[in-house]
């Protein structure tokens, strides 16, 4: 009879399945595959269930790889991860002048932050409030909104200014119709924004949320105001958004392996890793030789805040990476360099440094997509830490598991 390749991978009798079950049994370690039948229908919070946080990393598994891949725990985590808390989005760069804007979507949120009239910055749905459109497009310069559908005109300050062919409506009353707000702030050079209607926009406490004790150590030591904004790259990966954050928080294991460029700038056995409540930092020693020194410094200082934002300090250089989930198994990596502001000159040295870092990029795309595929073969269901240097990532499955189960 005709087995197709799936169902007979499906099987939880296959041995593969029951290899991996038998030896992390064990361990007494409950095991799931996403392709053992039992589970493959469990709801989100039945997967959230599966990691176990208070495991040490010692004997922890990780997270299971529906994590990953399920359609379901996407749109849970959308909802519990990414609408609530604060968010980081863009650069006050982009909306540094009167009436600037720019658009976003983070999960199904359409957003669009401006710099309104009286010099604050506002955020907004960006939806119409006719028929739905996308009101505004990419980013730019407009003292109002005109939808291109029909034509209703907002404010930068959301307000609904015209109502176009409205004529003979009843019951419509045009200042309940502005654009529906969007919590904003910045910190430094970032934009954040908050889904949660009651969030609190005071800086401090803005500050203490998205940071928390870190706050102070990224202020001084990583984001100086002085910091030119050099450009912006973006890079569609065919993975998870997790499995670029877990790439990103392996205390520099794959560097040796997958970096071998960048390796020969760091001094590997210096990486050290902070942990604190929502930010975990890792350093290294930078500069073995003198020719690649000047990129990357004296030292390097990744700092990841929870979500999906790292920020980079190196050299002159200051990079951020803001992760955006496109779907379970795609994302978007939008990079901005940030310079010493006497450097920002120097074409050769900044064409010669992005040259470096887009080299480095493309390793951690082969990377992540290879995990992805990993994650999505039956083969796969649970993986271990190495606890010396993946303690940055177990502490970020740790915040997720925390977050899913709000
Ligand atoms: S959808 Fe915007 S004016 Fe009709
Ligand atoms: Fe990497």
């Amino acid at each position: 009879m005709a087995m197709t390749m799936t169902t007979m991978m499906l099987k939880p009798t296959s041995p593969i399945f029951i290899l991996q079950t038998k030896s992390l049994k064990r361990r007494n370690f409950k095991v799931f595959s996403l392709r053992n039948p039992e589970t493959s229908s469990l709801g989100p919070q039945a997967l959230v269930a599966q990691f176990d946080p208070k495991i040490p990393i010692e004997e922890a598994i990780t997270p299971p790889s529906s994590w990953y891949t399920d359609p379901s725990f996407y749109t849970f985590e959308l909802d519990r991860i990414f609408y609530r808390g604060w968010q980081a989005v863009g650069c006050t760069e982009q909306i540094k002048r009167l009436h600037e804007f720019f658009t976003g979507r983070l999960g199904n949120v359409e957003f669009v932050v401006c710099r309104g009239d009286d010099g604050k910055v506002h955020a907004f749905h960006n939806v119409c409030r006719h028929h739905a459109s996308i009101l505004a497009y990419g980013s730019g310069r407009k003292s109002c909104f005109v939808c291109p559908y029909h034509g209703w005109t907002y404010g930068l300050d959301g307000a609904l200014l015209k109502a176009t062919r409205i004529t003979g409506i009843k019951n419509f009353v045009e200042n309940e119709f502005g654009l529906i707000p969007i919590k904003v702030a910045t910190w430094g050079p970032f934009v954040l924004l908050n889904m949660e209607r009651d969030a609190d926009t005071d800086l401090d406490i803005v500050a203490d949320e998205w940071l928390g004790s870190s706050s102070e150590v990224l202020s001084n030591n990583m984001v100086e105001s002085s910091l030119s904004y050099v450009c912006r790259r973006e890079y569609t990966i065919e993975c998870n958004w997790k499995v670029f954050c877990d790439n990103y928080l392996d205390g520099g294991f794959h560097v040796p392996y997958a970096h071998k460029g960048l390796a020969s700038g760091l001094k590997l056995d210096s990486y050290s890793t902070t942990i604190c409540e929502r930010v975990s930092i890792q350093k290294c020693v930078g500069g073995s030789g003198e020719n690649d020194y000047d990129r990357l410094g004296s030292k390097a200082l990744y700092a990841f805040v929870y979500p999906n934002f790292m920020i980079n300090r190196y050299g002159p250089w200051m990079d951020t990476n803001l992760v955006l989930p496109l779907g379970p198994r795609k994302c978007l990596v939008v990079f901005d360099y940030f310079l010493e502001a006497s450097l920002k000159d120097d074409k050769a040295f900044i064409e010669r440094s992005l040259k470096d870092s887009e080299r480095v990029q493309m390793e951690d795309v082969m990377l992540c997509e290879g995990v992805q595929r990993g994650l999505e073969s039956p083969a796969f269901s649970v993986g271990r830490y190495a606890p010396s240097v993946e303690n940055a990532m177990h502490h970020f499955h740790c915040l997720l598991y925390d977050s899913l189960i709000k």
